[in-house]
């Protein structure tokens, strides 16, 4: 029996995926069907040339291993999804474009979504579920928690630590730190998109602006 694979989402994140994932499994010489998962679905139907299902007739369907790319971009729900497929015996997924590039010493937890022209370089830790959009890089010597994700075009230095569940938006740049005191995004941190850290950020804060500051809530 065939394995099975799917993208969890099939909103604007997932279609986007979705070819990334067609073609990380060429790369690999694997020929496999790929589903979207989507729970507002109550019959199967077709997603962009694909069939797209709820959870409930994915897991279903009789397949010896499955492999499920969770495509949304709320981190909360990506660690719902997450351990209910654990729960369920289903794999997390990771996929990489033909264009991304991982260089020396890189471990990425599973769960990943690298896409078209993602740069990892050099001596880098990453945690589950990591999402790198388009043009994005993380910089030599970063440690990256579980479930962090990346809009389009960050620029992400080297020596710098992203605690868990931090949301990075687009073209954010953040300054490098040492070896002996790392720049730190807090857990659940929001970096606004085109903001430029120059300092650590606290958890749960969202920042914004050049240099970035605390955005107060109203
Ligand atoms: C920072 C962010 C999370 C704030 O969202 P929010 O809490 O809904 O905030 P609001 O839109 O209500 O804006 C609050 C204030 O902050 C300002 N602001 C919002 N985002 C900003 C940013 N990135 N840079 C500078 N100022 C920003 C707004 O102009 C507003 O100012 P005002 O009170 O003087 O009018 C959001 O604007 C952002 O940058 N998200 C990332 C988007 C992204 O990258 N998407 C990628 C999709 S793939």
């Amino acid at each position: 029996m065939n394995n099975l694979y799917a993208i969890y989402g099939a909103s604007g994140c997932g279609r986007s995926l979705m070819p990334v994932a067609r073609e990380h499994l060429v790369r690999l010489g694997i020929q496999a069907e790929i589903y979207f998962i989507d729970d507002a679905l109550t019959t199967i139907e077709e997603v962009n040339t694909h069939k797209a299902m709820n959870y409930t007739h994915f897991k279903a369907l009789p397949h010896e291993q499955k492999y499920v790319l969770i495509a949304i971009a709320n981190s909360r729900i990506r660690e719902k999804i997450t351990n209910q497929l654990l729960n369920d015996d289903i794999n997390l997924w990771s996929v990489r474009s033909n264009t991304t590039i991982v260089m020396d010493d890189v471990q990425i937890a599973s769960g990943a979504a690298l896409s078209p022209f993602v740069t990892i370089t050099s001596n880098i830790k990453i945690g589950k579920c990591f999402h790198a959009n388009l043009y994005s890089y993380v910089e030599h010597d970063c440690v990256i928690g579980d479930y962090v994700t990346f809009a389009p075009g960050v620029k992400c230095n080297g020596n710098i630590h992203i605690e868990d569940h931090a949301y990075i938006g687009t073209g954010a740049v953040i300054k490098q730190g040492t070896p002996d005191k790392p720049l730190v995004i807090g857990k659940g941190a929001i970096v606004g998109m085109g903001a430029v850290v120059t300092k650590s950020v606290p958890a749960g804060v969202t920042v914004v602006g050049n240099p970035a500051k605390i955005l107060e809530k109203k």
